[in-house]
């Protein structure tokens, strides 16, 4: 197979995490007898200091014309301590989504056996946890009208919807609810926001379109507390961005490391896929940072961009395999752990 990979590595421990899924890809491709060719795209802080711009139309045009993205991690410290900075790294990734029509960001929450005790929750609650949260991306507060009054003294961010928002990624999250345990929670605040309920009325109108799988209402402040309590209850969770973005980042705690959780981003043309994980730049150029999310990212790149379905087997074979001999990074054993470029290496070998 001929396929063109669009690599940003990013800000932070991008680069480093995002070099060892290339490495991997670049590994099944010669074990499988594939064609893959990578072309590197700046964005995030990089690509501000080097262009003024954190998503370049180079980097658009690689993008559109790539077969899959492979993404690393935006954000860079001295824009977060800055409120009043013109341009800021993440306005890339949010630009680079709506450009893209990334319109569903699919992050799996899974417990790997060897991990079960790296989680600070207790073994019998995250043994067996198998859930996939699918959250919107492209629209809510994230994207709303946004702004300051004129004596700069209050401020305000929009949330809005349309049916059609909801409705796509709806379908997305039923769809995979059908080939897993037909089970969809659609997480809100219904009780507080008109957008929620809006959310409700197509959400429900679709479920009872669709009775084979069933749906489930739980206002998101409920979901938090569920997430840690009971997280084997869920299947299939559908919500909006930014309680998406909340709610991804308290489940990867389940899984022992945010280290660990990929994501893909979807919508009508070329897919995305990224590790849930920020750029953490207190780790950056240590050769520290945990690359499994990264390469389980790339292994659902495979799977999902190009249907190739034993290969991204293998790829998440092999990093079980690495975490099963205890070859991991600092986050998941402090006592005992390995480098960001070992830990590639030997999930290369196993491979
Ligand atoms: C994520 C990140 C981003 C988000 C930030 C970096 C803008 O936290 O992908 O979850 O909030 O969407
Ligand atoms: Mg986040």
């Amino acid at each position: 197979m001929n396929k063109r990979i669009a690599v940003l590595p990013g800000d932070g421990i991008g680069p480093e995490v995002t070099a060892v899924a290339v490495q991997v890809l670049k590994k099944i491709g010669e074990v499988f007898d594939h064609q893959f060719t990578f072309e590197e795209g700046l964005v995030g802080a990089i690509a501000i200091d080097e262009t003024g711009n954190p998503f370049p139309d180079e980097t658009l045009q690689l993008c559109q014309s790539a077969d899959a993205i492979l993404f690393g991690a935006i954000g860079h410290p001295k824009y977060d301590n800055d409120p009043t900075a013109p341009v800021r790294p993440e306005q890339g990734l949010l630009a680079m989504r709506k450009a893209l029509g990334l319109y569903a960001n699919i992050r799996p929450v899974n417990t790997f056996k060897a991990l079960a005790d790296a989680s600070p929750l207790k073994r019998e609650i995250v043994e067996g946890v198998d859930f996939v949260v699918f959250r919107e991306l492209t629209g809510g507060s994230y994207f709303g009208k946004k702004g300051r009054s004129d004596d700069r003294l209050s401020a305000y961010d929009t949330c809005t919807y349309t049916h059609d928002e909801i409705y796509r990624i709806t379908k997305l999250a039923f769809e995979a609810a059908a080939k897993r345990r037909k089970k969809v929670t659609l997480v809100d605040k219904a009780n507080v926001m008109e957008t929620s309920r809006l959310w409700r009325e197509v959400v429900q109108k679709y479920a009872a379109e669709h009775p084979e799988i069933e749906l489930e209402l739980m206002f998101v402040d409920n979901a938090a507390m569920a997430l840690i309590q009971n997280p084997r209850r869920f299947d299939v969770i559908l919500t909006e961005n930014m309680f998406g973005d909340i709610l991804t980042d308290e489940a990867s705690v389940i899984t022992g490391s945010l280290g660990m959780l990929p994501s893909a981003s979807v919508g009508n043309q070329v897919a995305l896929y990224e590790p849930i994980h920020g750029s953490y730049p207190q780790a950056a150029g240590q050769n520290i940072a945990n690359p499994m999310a990264a390469v389980l990212s790339a292994a659902t790149l495979l799977e999902t961009s190009f249907n190739l379905m034993a290969e991204g087997k293998i790829i998440r074979h092999a990093v079980e395999e690495a975490l099963n001999f205890g070859y991991v990074t600092k986050d998941i054993n402090p006592d005992k752990f390995m480098s960001t470029t070992e830990v590639g290496q030997k999930i290369c070998d196993f491979i």
